[in-house]
């Protein structure tokens, strides 16, 4: 069971991770995150930082999702594990779409070409979805932010978001991420177990 946690920089995913840590432990799910899983994370960290070239960064992006399948998330499903994932490939649909628009006539058709045939779809995925504004107010001030961390440029890929949304809505979930935290984490968690088919633990240590 794959499943995807979504949003722009802001929306919560960090803390809604660190939430579904506490909530599903009993069910040990693989917790883990792109760009930054393996090795080839830390290149692309360095791609972003340097502000590489749009295609230089979709296929760096795409790299990092292949070396995080071959080493954890394939043998992670194939043992039959739930794996939940900070960010997947709906990141690269949503941004690059955005960076690589006016650089490629059709960047969402392009990106999906690059991914066919070698990636795994996620079973479900949970974006968080609020005004730009509240999540641009919730990133920490001191810290130098990433050229996606832009007002204009979240607008956009949100947007992205959520038509990937309107797409598929039997595999996305939309959620206010203006709700209060812990009432999001207990409905995700919730969502998770209905789809394994799991029952929460009775007694909590
Ligand atoms: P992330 O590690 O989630 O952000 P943070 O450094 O705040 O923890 O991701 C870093 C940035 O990379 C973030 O702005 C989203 C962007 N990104 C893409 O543009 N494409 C992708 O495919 C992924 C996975 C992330």
């Amino acid at each position: 069971m794959l499943i995807t946690i979504e949003g722009i920089d802001g929306s919560g995913k960090s803390s809604l991770m660190e939430g579904l840590k506490r909530e599903l432990a009993d069910l040990s799910p693989l917790f883990t995150r792109e760009p930054g899983a393996t090795w080839v994370g830390d290149q692309v960290r360095r791609a972003i930082a340097e502000r590489v070239d749009p295609v230089t960064e979709a296929l760096l992006f795409a790299a990092d999702h292949a070396a995080h399948l071959a080493t954890l998330v394939g043998p992670a499903i194939r043992d039959g594990r739930i794996v939940i994932s900070d960010r997947y490939t709906d990141s690269r649909y949503a941004y690059q779409s955005v960076m690589l628009d006016g650089v490629l006539p059709e960047p969402l058709a392009w990106l999906r070409a690059v991914h066919a045939g070698w990636t795994i779809a996620p079973d479900c995925t949970f974006l968080l979805v609020l005004p730009v504004e509240d999540a641009l107010a919730r990133l920490p001030a001191r810290r130098t932010r990433e050229h996606f961390e832009e007002e204009e440029i979240l607008s956009r890929v949100q947007a992205e978001y959520l038509a990937l949304a309107e797409e598929e809505p039997g595999r996305f979930v939309v959620i206010d991420a203006l709700g209060e935290k812990e009432g999001i984490c207990r409905f995700v968690a919730g969502e998770i177990r209905a789809l394994c088919g799991s029952r929460p633990p009775r007694h909590r240590l």
